[in-house]
């Protein structure tokens, strides 16, 4: 009886329903209400229909489950999606199998609500993309958008319509594994890549069936994880917070990010997923997010551990504090009932909670059409294409960073022989890097392949693995036990070391492919030691005697602690983890079809007892100006404060020289602009592009402030031979920071701008700016 009348009230208020709810509702004047209004009615109407049940179910998210990203997976998710208890999956995609969990929300459940579709779409979907690290290294943010767009069209076609990107933590702890999946340690830098990724990812209506609603993570901080340790406790300065940290966020929720997903760590004591100041009083108060707010996974759950409460305490603090959806944990579906009935929350905040999860669905257009996604055709027509393959390629390529080249070693020549050493040369898993969506490594293209395609017949490449990426097994264990899939050699390490030296010895140039394994990077992968793993420095050593010249291509998903291969390759290029045409792309640069561009967006030190070691520090009260016996400096003892790269360099097979910087005044009014002027010329021996980096200095202010911040940057292309004047305008907008107070202001007085080629390589001018 209960199941017919059950049926009965689908075909009436289901899916059907909503709809008919929805074309009801259309007034007669429909162009003079606007969508906002139209969505409040729809949304009024939805919500008075629910039982409370019903509301706690939308606020759950549950991950299907062939892809773990946690410990825990959620179980029964079939009879839960038709009782009503979810609003959203995660970890599942395809057109038929959303289909299919579609079909039970709209066709089974009293009110027909669809579901949300999420997935991990970091770089890429099935077509991939460098690691974010990479990505951010090119400096190109129509390529940052574009990797965006089409991992979007991939993902809208395969059933998705909710990707949990971009990450835009900054980051400054390369012992962090998730730098990988950010855009590095600069705000300014940090906060453009949010905003293009956004747009990539949303366009302009997300309504269409190309689109997807991105989500920007991990609110907030997660990057000043102390120790870099995954997880770990952020005890950070407001004046730290919100001039360093957390500008990308609200660049991203400023871009119209219509989700945000909560960080796992504790920020000053409270923390995030349970932070009401950090969700409602910042994010939606002061910064007028409109959007919906996601846990990360489990993260209400892991409010125990942190010592906030029971389950349904910790649960009752996250609601209270603005989560709106519960991933995995179900702390909400298993407690909010009760929590209601005690009068510890309220129905009407369940109903908010409620109302920005149905509203993302309206947005996404699902109560239009909630099979919108699983278009079939759609994802045969539109992944993979030949096109996306060419966009990798070609942004890949432009991610890779030149950290040195003597004697112009590289490019090489397409005749002769290559030693091609190294654990990572013949990898195909490691080029598509961690969090690779649902990407295919075994259609990744290896650097040797690459090599192969690239410089074709007349090269001969005698090969020797080398080494081992790693000797310790447990962490190949670990590393095999999610998703890696390494080969360990038997041979001892001296036997590969002599086979190496042997191929290198009958070659006329050694390729290394060295570096770390994808799984070494990302989420819990952190690494107390920066340095090669295995016995890869050993490798190297052993082949720098035998006098040949040698390229270091360099693969990791962080900066690596690199002396000893800083002094003794003739060449290095950090490679990152590519995406599916990585191997292509590398040897595109190794044999100069393309002329490397990428500059670093996180510094890369000595050695790890530096770290966090970043470009835009404070002075200190005492800054150490190289007076080796005064003892009273801020310094080390036993290794200098530079860096061994810094942030934004990289080389190019040409060169460029630059002009001092000109300014268009020297004493300049709030509300004018400023114009800084350089003349950039290519006096190398090939085209290329180079990254123009404009730094401001707030001399004396109110705070103390870095020694120098990156306020603008233009990507230029330079004929051999040509130079062109780059023009940056600066106005007092770009002068702000946030005072003791947290208001935004400029302050009157001197400004040191700083234009070069890295962060450290730069020539300075001054300008006043006037009360
Ligand atoms: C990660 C998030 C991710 C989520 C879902 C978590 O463990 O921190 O970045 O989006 O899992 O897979």
């Amino acid at each position: 009886m209960k199941r017919i009348i059950k049926t009965a009230l689908i075909m009436s208020i289901g899916f059907m329903g909503t709809q008919a709810v929805a074309q009801q509702q259309k007034p007669v004047t429909t162009s003079a209400v606007s969508t906002d209004q139209k969505m409040n009615k729809f949304v009024d109407d939805l919500i008075a229909k629910m039982t409370l049940e019903e509301k706690i179910g939308q606020l759950n998210l549950a991950a299907v489950g062939f892809d773990v990203t946690g410990p825990i997976v959620s179980e029964n998710v079939d009879e839960k999606i038709q009782k009503g208890y979810i609003g959203g999956v995660f970890n599942t995609f395809t057109p038929s199998a959303a289909r299919k969990l579609q079909q039970m929300a709209v066709k089974r459940t009293r009110l027909g609500i669809p579901l949300l579709f999420g997935y991990d779409v970091i770089h890429g979907h099935k077509t991939i993309f460098p690691i974010p690290l990479g990505l951010a290294s090119s400096w190109d943010l129509a390529a940052v958008e574009r990797s965006a767009r089409i991992a979007a069209e991939e993902a809208s076609a395969d059933g998705l319509n909710w990707v949990f990107s971009p990450m835009v933590d900054i980051a400054r702890d390369p012992r962090w594994g998730r730098v990988a999946e950010g855009a590095g340690e600069d705000t300014y830098l940090g906060s453009q890549i949010a905003r293009a990724m956004v747009r990539g990812y949303q366009g302009n209506d997300l309504t269409k069936e190309n689109t997807v609603m991105a989500c920007v993570k991990h609110f907030a901080l997660y990057g000043g994880a102390e120790a870099g340790r995954d997880y770990n406790t952020v005890d950070m300065s407001m004046n730290r917070m919100f001039n360093e940290y957390l500008p990308p966020y609200k660049a991203a929720v400023d871009a119209g990010a219509a989700s945000v997903m909560t960080s796992f760590n504790d920020i000053n004591g409270v923390p995030a997923t349970a932070n009401r100041w950090l969700m409602t009083e910042l994010l939606r108060e002061k910064w007028g997010f409109k959007g919906m707010v996601a846990t990360d996974y489990t993260a209400i759950n892991e409010l125990v551990p942190h010592g906030l409460g029971t389950e349904a305490e910790v649960g009752e603090l996250a609601l209270k504090a603005g989560v709106d959806m519960d991933m995995v944990g179900e702390v909400f579906l298993n407690n909010l009932q009760q929590s209601v009935k005690d009068g510890k929350v309220s129905e009407a905040e369940v109903d908010a909670a409620c109302r920005r999860v149905l509203e993302a669905k309206y947005k996404l257009g699902l109560f239009q059409d909630p099979y919108r996604y699983t278009n079939e055709k759609r994802a045969k027509k539109n992944i993979m294409k030949p096109e996306y393959l060419e966009a990798t390629r070609d942004i890949a390529r432009k991610t890779m960073v030149l950290l040195k080249n003597d004697k112009q070693t590289l490019p090489l020549k397409k005749t002769g022989s290559i030693a091609l050493i190294g654990p990572l040369a013949t990898s195909q898993r490691d080029m598509i890097g961690n969090w690779s969506g649902a990407g295919d490594w075994k259609q990744a293209v290896s650097v040797e392949q690459g090599i192969r395609n690239v410089a074709g017949k007349d090269i001969k490449i005698n090969y020797a693995k080398g080494a081992n990426i790693a000797d310790d097994q447990q962490m190949i264990e670990r590393l095999n036990a999610h998703g890696g899939n390494l080969e360990i050699d038997s041979r001892s390490s001296e036997d590969m070391i002599a086979e190496a030296v042997k191929v290198a010895q009958n070659s006329d140039v050694i390729v290394a492919v060295v570096g770390e394994s994808q799984g070494m990077t990302g989420e819990a992968s952190s690494r107390a030691d920066i340095t090669l793993p295995g016995k890869q420095q050993d490798l190297l050593k052993a082949l720098k005697k035998t006098g040949k010249p040698m390229v270091i291509v360099l693969m990791s998903g962080r900066p690596l602690a690199l002396n000893w291969e800083a002094e003794n390759a003739d060449a290095m290029l950090e490679t990152w983890f590519a995406g599916t045409e990585a191997g292509n792309a590398i040897a595109d640069v190794l044999f100069g079809d393309y002329n490397p561009s990428g500059k670093l967006t996180m510094t890369f030190p000595q050695v790890v007892g530096q770290v966090p070691i970043y470009y835009n520090h404070k002075n200190t009260g005492r800054p150490y100006g190289g007076e080796l016996l005064d003892k009273y400096k801020s310094r080390y003892l036993d290794v200098s404060n530079e860096p061994l790269f810094p942030f934004g360099y990289g080389l190019s097979y040409t060169t460029f020289s630059y002009s001092r910087p000109e300014l268009s005044k020297n004493t300049v009014n709030p509300n004018e602009t400023l114009e800084v002027r350089v003349n950039v010329k290519n006096t190398g021996n090939y085209d290329g592009e180079e990254v123009v980096q404009l730094y401001v200095q707030d001399v004396i202010a109110s705070v103390t402030r870095p020694v120098k911040e990156l306020k603008g940057f233009q990507k230029i292309s330079l004929k051999k031979g040509e130079s062109k004047t780059v023009t940056f305008t600066l106005t007092a907008e770009d002068l702000k920071f946030y005072n003791k107070d947290l208001e935004y202001v400029f302050e009157p007085g001197e400004f040191k701008v700083f234009v070069g080629t890295n962060s450290s390589d730069v020539q300075e001018a001054s300008f006043t700016l006037a009360q």
